[in-house]
């Protein structure tokens, strides 16, 4: 499929997927939303690639939310097709088997926010700003934002920002745990490339694990989730990385992992 909305790039072993339109700050349509779709399945099935970033193109955007044009006219039955294809795409992120960090490089709003909510980490530039202000639209999050949102921040904060609709700034996001870090605008992307590269070196399949675990393990009681836990660290015992990353441990050398 070729992209006319985003920017997929892939440098060493980390893909980045840029949102580029930004005259409309990267709103997102359903075209934007189907590209994303088929870029996610690019990282999936790309051995090379080992981790992914995903930010916006342009000075001023991540994404500004759903698109408000395309949605406007909107029946019940196309916003229904509009919110579950959003849903199974972001789905598809959260649960992608490589790390995927957001780099939120300004606006994150209602759509937006919920998409750098679907990765496993957000980074953000100073100048970035968060919020959910679909109720002043007359809807209420459509792409995860009452759940993604309430999981990250608690519930409580969740209502405030949902019910208030207002924007916070970068140092409040990473106040309430609604971003990891931030950085100056100018060394956000340097930095995310860093720690991304830094996720490529691991082991894989751990990693794999590792994410399996958390984020098929964060719904189920503790008792199941741990037995998930059990499982997905049992199944790491079978790889030549586990071998190395121990004997490495024990030879006081660096490990030299194989993904195998
Ligand atoms: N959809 C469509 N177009 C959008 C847009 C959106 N979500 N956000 C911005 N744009 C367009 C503007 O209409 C404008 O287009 P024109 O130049 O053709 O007029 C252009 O992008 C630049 O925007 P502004 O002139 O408004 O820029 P600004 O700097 O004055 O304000 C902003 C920036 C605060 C982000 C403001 O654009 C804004 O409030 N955008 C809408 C944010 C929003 O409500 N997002 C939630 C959408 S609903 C949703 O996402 C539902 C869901 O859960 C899935």
């Amino acid at each position: 499929m070729s992209y006319a909305n985003i920017i997929y790039e892939v440098e060493g072993f980390v893909a980045t997927i840029a949102f580029n339109r930004p005259k409309a700050l990267n709103a997102m349509n359903s075209d934007t939303m189907k590209e994303l779709h088929d870029a996610i399945g690019r990282v999936r099935n790309d051995e090379s690639v080992k981790a992914a970033i995903i930010t916006g193109a342009g000075e001023k955007a991540f994404v500004a939310g759903a698109d408000i044009v395309q949605m406007q006219a909107m029946a019940p039955v196309d916003a229904l097709s509009f919110m579950e294809f959003a849903h199974e795409t972001l789905r598809n992120l959260e649960t992608l088997s490589k790390p995927v960090i957001a780099a939120v490089n300004g606006y994150a709003l209602g759509g937006g926010c919920e998409i750098a909510m679907a990765c496993d980490v957000r980074f953000a530039a100073e100048k970035a700003r968060f919020g959910q202000p679909e109720v002043l639209l007359g809807i209420i999050p459509g792409w995860g934002g009452t759940q993604r949102l309430a999981r990250l921040v608690g519930l409580g904060r969740a209502k405030e920002l949902i019910y208030g609709c207002e924007q916070i700034d970068a140092r409040r996001a990473l106040e309430i745990g609604l971003v990891n870090r931030i950085y100056p605008g100018d060394q956000l992307m340097a930095e995310t490339r860093k720690f991304a590269a830094q996720l490529a070196e691991r082991p894989p399949f751990a990693v794999k694990m590792a994410k399996q675990a958390m984020t098929f393990g964060y719904d189920l009681s503790l008792e199941s989730a741990n037995r998930l836990e059990v499982e997905c660290c049992a199944q790491c015992f079978s790889t030549a990385d586990q071998k190395e990353g121990m004997k490495a441990f024990l030879e006081k050398r660096k490990a030299i992992f194989t993904g195998r």
